[in-house]
């Protein structure tokens, strides 16, 4: 087998993908210092309450743009195919290493798809809630009402998701880390997490 280490992510999809995690985390310690009494410790850590509250909603929004160029970027691969249905339905078996009986997975899992999916969807409502919050005078009452309750139930969603999507990067699959800042995985990582993929680059 070749030892030629394969491209796994370009240069532009790195860089969006680092700019949407970066605004994310912005967007997300700056919302829980705002969000709760017992958390406004954290406003103190990014400039104190009323750059905090300046400059959040901003965040939100530069998070969106970014998750907005990364998804133009991925939406045409991140379509569940017949192999995500089955692997979906075995995924319990992937949860605890048993990959015998898995279906080979293609650049992404049918994981990995899910989140892209769930991530995509809290960014939109998060940013739909953001704008009525940030802009409450030209919305009527109802929407105000309702984007107060989905913007922290988005947000608390969207973090859940990112803490797993961060255990998966790093602690569960390692060699992931390496592909989002280098770009560059071996073949052996590429053949045991993405068969498909392997193939189809390496053309074996
Ligand atoms: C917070 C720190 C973050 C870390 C450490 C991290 C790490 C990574 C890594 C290592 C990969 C490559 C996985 C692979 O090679 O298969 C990846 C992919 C990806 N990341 Fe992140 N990421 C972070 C935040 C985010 C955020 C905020 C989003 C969007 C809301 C995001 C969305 C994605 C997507 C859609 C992919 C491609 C599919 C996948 O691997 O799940 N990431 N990330």
């Amino acid at each position: 087998m070749t030892t030629k280490s394969l491209e796994r992510f370009s240069f532009a999809e790195r860089v969006s993908h680092w700019m949407s995690a970066l605004c994310f985390l912005y967007a997300a310690f700056t919302g829980l210092a705002l969000w709760s009494p017992r958390l406004f410790w954290l406003a103190g850590v990014f400039g104190g309450g009323e750059t905090v509250r300046a400059w959040h909603p901003w965040g939100g929004l530069f998070f969106a743009l970014a998750l907005g160029v990364m998804f133009r970027r991925w939406v045409g691969q991140m379509q569940l195919d017949e192999d995500d249905e089955i692997w979906l339905a075995k995924s319990h078996l992937y949860a605890q290493h048993i990959e015998a009986g898995m279906p080979e997975t293609g650049r992404f899992n049918a994981g990995q798809k899910m989140m892209f999916w769930l991530q995509s969807a809290s960014a939109f409502f998060l940013l739909l809630s953001g704008l009525v919050i940030w802009f409450p005078e030209v919305a009527p009452r109802s929407a105000r009402l309702i984007a107060i309750l989905l913007h922290p139930i988005c947000a608390a969603v969207s973090m859940g998701g990112i803490m797993v999507h961060f255990y998966m990067s790093t602690l569960a699959v390692p060699g992931s880390m390496g592909a989002m800042i280098r770009g560059k995985v071996s073949p052996g990582w590429a053949k045991s997490h993405h068969g498909k993929w392997f193939r189809e680059v390496s053309g074996r």
